[in-house]
């Protein structure tokens, strides 16, 4: 038998779930299956965006529904997509500039920096401010200051000038990753040895191999060193036996 309930307001209609549960716990309590808005259940994926009230409140609230624990008297709903402008785009044509950004995404010229992103940002982003690096064509700060973004598309919800910031921050990253950011020496490698073929045969290897001999040669694999600058070249991956 569960400890203490608390209600709560699934769109409108009223349930008692048990204290403690996070928003998504407490949806599939209530009888939901969650087909979308439930992704890694770990604040990663952004698929469970959630706005809600809380009762004689009249601040709307945003919360990922799988990192917030239901309180007594939430009114809630999910968000799991927010209708916004994608922009489809070859970045092998595209320069790291503000031009790049305001031809794929012109509305962001519209940006009022009113902050709005920023308080709605269940990962509490300095959107506001990747928004106002953007628009200045400051490509490396606008994908550094967007980096943890989760694409949620709570920023978007909100913003009075109808702009698509995790948009903007996600052109940004492609943008630095491709053309500003100094290359990995050893990624390079890699994809060399890659499109050689080093790795073929190892990989038909595995694609032979049962769920439980690939388990077990996943549970044995060597682990880079957290401060390594390069990665180690373990005896197993260099023989052959397993990459990274
Ligand atoms: S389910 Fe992935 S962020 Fe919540």
């Amino acid at each position: 038998m569960p400890g203490k309930m608390v209600k709560i307001y699934i769109m409108g209609k009223q349930y008692e779930v048990p204290e403690g549960l996070t928003i998504q716990k407490a949806l599939e309590y209530a009888g939901l299956r969650l087909l979308r808005g439930c992704g890694c259940r770990g604040g990663f994926c952004g698929a469970c965006g959630t706005v809600y009230r809380k009762e004689g409140e009249y601040k709307l609230r945003v919360a990922l529904a799988c990192q917030t624990v239901v309180e007594d008297g939430m009114h809630l709903t999910q968000i799991p997509f927010y209708p916004a402008h994608k922009s489809l785009y070859d970045l092998e044509k595209l320069t790291p500039s503000l031009d790049s950004l305001v031809q794929n995404y012109p509305e962001l010229m519209k940006c009022l920096q009113c902050n709005t992103c920023r308080k709605v940002c269940p990962q509490d982003i300095e959107v506001m401010q990747y928004m106002a690096a953007a628009m200045r064509g400051d490509i490396a700060r606008a994908a550094d200051l967007s980096f943890d973004c989760i694409m949620c598309g709570l920023c978007a919800s909100r913003c009075p000038g109808d702009t698509v910031q995790y948009y903007v921050g996600e052109l940004s990253r492609r943008l630095y990753g491709k053309y500003v950011a100094p290359k990995a020496k050893h990624l390079e490698r890699r994809l060399e040895e890659i499109k050689k073929g080093k790795f073929n045969k190892e990989l038909e290897r595995y694609v032979k191999m049962s769920p439980a001999e690939l388990k077990k040669l996943y549970d044995e694999r060597d682990i880079e060193p957290e401060d390594a600058d390069e990665p180690v070249e373990s005896a197993a991956a260099s023989s052959g036996e397993i990459s990274d």
